[in-house]
C-alpha cells in the first residue's frame, strides 16, 4: 500500500571511504540494528557522496563500498528487516538531485555549516567543486525519494536534514497547487467516512486555529491509516491540514544518534583521520598490539610511580568496556602502584577481542561467500528502486514532465 509520507520509514546512509572501526559499531550500526526491528528501514552505501571528496582516487570507494556492507551485516544489520542497497545502482537518486537543483537557491547551499567546516578541514582536497557545494542536496535528494520519516544522523548532519525539509517545503509550495485544490480535497474528506472525516476537521481547525502541532501529527497519522484514500488524496489532505498544497515530498526528522562515546587509542574521539582506530574486523594480534603501544599517564614512568586513570586514554576503554568490579580495581592498583600498565591493558584487549570475535567471524562467512552479499544488494537495489520510481513519476508529473 503506498503512502504520502512513510512516517514510520527510516533512511540512512555511510560514506564508503575505508573500512569501518569501532566508532562506527557503537556510534551508528549498533542504532541500526536496533531501529530495523519497529521501522522499515533503508540502508545504503553512499558512494557518490563518497566521490564528492575522494574524486582524486576513487579507488578505495571501489574497494569500501562491500567491505562496508558486510561489516553491516556482520554487526547484525538484517537484510530481512531493512532494505541494503548502493546509493549509484538506484540512479533515481540523480534525477532527483537535478530536479531539486533547479529550485534549491545557491545561498541555501553556502550556508550549510558543514560546506566551509570540511573546506577548512580537508584543505589538501580541492573541495570548491560544483558537487561539493551539492553534497547535501544530494542527500536531500537520498531521503525524500523514500519519504522517509525518519533519518538517524549524528550532529554534524543534522543542518543537512534541515535543509531536506526546506526543500520538500518548497518543493511542494511551488508544485503542489493544482487547479481545484481546495474542491478536490473537500472531496477527498468525504470518502474518508463520516467518523474520520469529522476528526480529521476538528485536528485541521485546531492546527489552523491554534497551531496545535500534535494536531498536525495525529491528522497525519489518521491519513496514514486510511486504505481507501489514493495516494493523490492522501497528499492533498496532508496538506489540507495547514491550508498549505498538496504534500508529494514530505519533510523528514532527524533522529539524533548521540556522539558515539569511543575513545580513539591516543584519547581523543575515534577517527578515521586521527590514525587511532581499531578496526571492525581487524586481526587480533593488531590489536594487541595497538593497545599495548597504548599512551598511559605519563606520570607512571617506572612500575612503582603511582598514575590517575583521569589522565590515561586506556581508563576511557575501562568505563565503556569494564565493569564495577573491574573498573574499581583499576581505580585502587594504578593510584597505588600495584599494578603495571600491561595488566591494566590486558583486560581491555580482552574485552575488545570478545565484542569484535563474532562480527570477525560473521564477515568472514560472507567474505568466504561473496554470492550472499551480491544477492543481498542487489535484492535491496531493486527494492529501493522500486519505491524511488514511484515517488520519482509523482515528482515529474508534479513538474509537468510527464509528456511522452
Ligand atoms: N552525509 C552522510 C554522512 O556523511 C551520509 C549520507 C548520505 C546520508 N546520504 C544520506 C545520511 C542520507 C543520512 C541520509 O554521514
Ligand atoms: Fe592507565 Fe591502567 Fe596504566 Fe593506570 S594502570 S596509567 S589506568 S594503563
Amino acid at each position: 500500500m503506498a503512502t504520502v509520507s512513510s512516517l514510520n520509514r527510516v533512511l540512512s546512509g555511510m560514506r564508503t571511504t575505508g573500512k569501518l572501526h569501532l566508532g562506527h559499531y557503537h556510534g551508528v550500526l549498533k542504532n541500526w540494528v536496533n531501529l530495523q526491528h519497529e521501522h522499515d528501514c533503508f540502508f545504503f552505501a553512499a558512494d557518490w557522496h563518497a566521490l564528492t571528496t575522494h574524486y582524486e582516487d576513487p579507488s578505495i570507494i571501489e574497494n569500501s563500498v562491500y567491505d562496508v556492507i558486510i561489516d553491516w551485516l556482520a554487526a547484525g544489520v538484517n537484510p530481512g528487516s531493512a532494505t541494503i542497497f548502493i546509493q549509484s545502482k538506484v540512479p533515481e537518486h540523480a534525477e532527483l538531485h537535478l530536479l531539486l537543483s533547479m529550485i534549491t537557491p545557491l545561498g541555501w547551499l553556502e550556508r550549510v555549516p558543514t560546506f566551509k567546516d570540511q573546506q577548512e578541514k580537508l584543505k589538501e582536497k580541492d573541495l570548491a567543486t560544483y558537487g561539493f557545494l551539492g553534497y547535501p542536496l544530494l542527500q536531500s535528494a537520498d531521503i525524500l525519494i523514500y519519504k522517509a520519516g525518519l533519518v538517524p544522523v549524528g550532529e554534524d548532519q543534522v543542518s543537512h536534514v534541515e535543509l531536506t525539509r526546506e526543500v520538500a517545503r518548497r518543493f511542494n509550495h511551488l508544485y503542489g497547487r493544482e487547479k481545484g485544490y481546495e474542491e478536490k480535497a473537500e472531496a477527498a474528506i468525504g470518502k474518508m467516512g463520516r467518523k474520520n472525516a469529522k476528526l480529521y476537521k476538528e485536528l485541521q481547525k485546531r492546527y489552523r486555529e491554534q497551531g496545535d502541532t500534535e494536531a498536525l501529527s495525529t491528522g497525519r497519522a489518521l491519513l496514514e491509516s486510511q486504505h481507501n484514500l489514493s495516494v493523490g488524496d492522501k497528499e492533498r489532505l496532508f496538506g489540507f491540514i495547514e491550508g498549505g498544497g498538496k504534500v508529494i515530498l514530505p519533510e523528514p526528522q532527524s533522529l539524533l544518534t548521540k556522539a558515539s562515546k569511543v575513545p580513539g587509542l591516543d584519547g581523543q574521539k575515534m577517527s578515521k583521520s586521527y590514525g587511532n582506530t581499531i578496526g571492525l574486523r581487524e586481526e587480533p594480534a593488531s590489536i594487541e598490539k595497538k593497545i599495548k603501544i597504548m599512551p598511559t599517564d605519563p606520570a607512571r614512568v617506572r612500575l612503582t610511580d603511582p598514575g590517575d586513570p583521569q589522565k590515561c586514554p586506556v581508563w576511557q576503554f575501562h568505563l565503556m568496556y569494564s565493569s564495577e568490579e573491574v573498573k574499581a580495581w583499576v581505580q585502587e592498583s594504578c593510584t597505588t602502584a600495584a599494578i603495571g600498565c600491561i595488566d591494566c591493558k590486558q583486560r581491555v584487549t580482552d574485552a575488545v577481542l570478545k565484542e569484535l570475535q563474532p562480527i570477525r567471524e560473521a564477515a568472514q562467512e560472507y567474505i568466504d561467500d561473496p554470492k550472499i552479499v551480491r544477492t543481498i544488494v542487489a535484492e535491496g537495489n531493486e527494492r529501493a528502486r522500486d519505491v524511488a520510481r514511484d515517488t520519482l513519476d509523482e515528482v515529474r508529473l508534479a513538474m509537468g514532465l510527464s509528456y511522452r
